[in-house]
């Protein structure tokens, strides 16, 4: 990893809240890095018009023929953007699609992922309507390395909010929304700090 400002790629589907929450934590002074470029599988998608506004070298690239994963030459086409763009961590905020092997061999640890829910609870998809449908009082948001699994990477940072009894699925994932805004600049603060160590599943905090 370079020691200049963390060069970071980010991959999103959709509205992208946590890739601004990242930029804005960057212009605030908070983090100290840079986001060289955001790809999306999605052409449309709103955090590629957010990036464009910040003048952030932004791509569409699709993921056919599958649907859920990046593999092939998909795959191969993302790695060389970020391998152009000199990425020393790779963030997804709200990508869609499972990352396979050679591209977690080509940035080995060095892909981070957030999700809604306090894992390893409610992995997947919606987790937030999982939450509610299964009654818990508290939940949140995890940041995590990815692995080959599906939400199951070690664990950097959770932040919990509380569920109420007149949540809907939208004002509970609101809520958890607020925190992952924090949770994401202080987990990749924490990476480029080399603040982290990680031990089998367990990522310890240096000093
Ligand atoms: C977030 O809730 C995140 O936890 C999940 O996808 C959503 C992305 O939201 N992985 P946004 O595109 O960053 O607003």
């Amino acid at each position: 990893m370079s020691r200049d400002r963390i060069k970071i790629g980010v991959l999103g589907s959709g509205k992208g809240s946590n890739y601004q929450a990242i930029a804005d934590s960057i212009a605030n002074g908070f983090l100290d890095a840079e986001i060289v470029c955001v790809i999306s599988d999605v052409a449309d998608a709103f955090i590629l018009e957010r990036a464009r506004n910040n003048n952030t070298p932004a791509y569409y690239i699709s993921g056919a023929p599958y649907k859920t994963k990046l593999e092939g030459k998909a795959e191969d086409e993302y790695i060389q953007v970020l391998l152009r763009h000199k990425v020393d961590i790779v963030v997804l905020a709200g990508f869609m699609r499972i990352i396979k092997k050679k591209m977690l061999e080509e940035f080995y640890r060095r892909i981070i992922n957030i999700h809604p829910s306090l894992l390893p609870s409610f992995p997947g998809m919606e987790a937030w309507k999982q939450a509610l449908s299964y009654g818990v009082k508290v939940t949140g948001c995890t940041v995590h390395f990815v692995d080959e699994g599906t939400d199951t990477g070690p664990i950097i940072i959770q932040k919990t909010v509380p569920v109420y009894d007149d949540d809907t699925p939208e004002k509970l994932h609101a809520r958890i929304q607020v925190e992952e805004h924090k949770a994401y600049p202080e987990a990749i603060k924490l990476i480029a700090n080399g603040s982290l160590e990680i031990e089998g599943r367990r990522v310890k905090y240096k000093n």
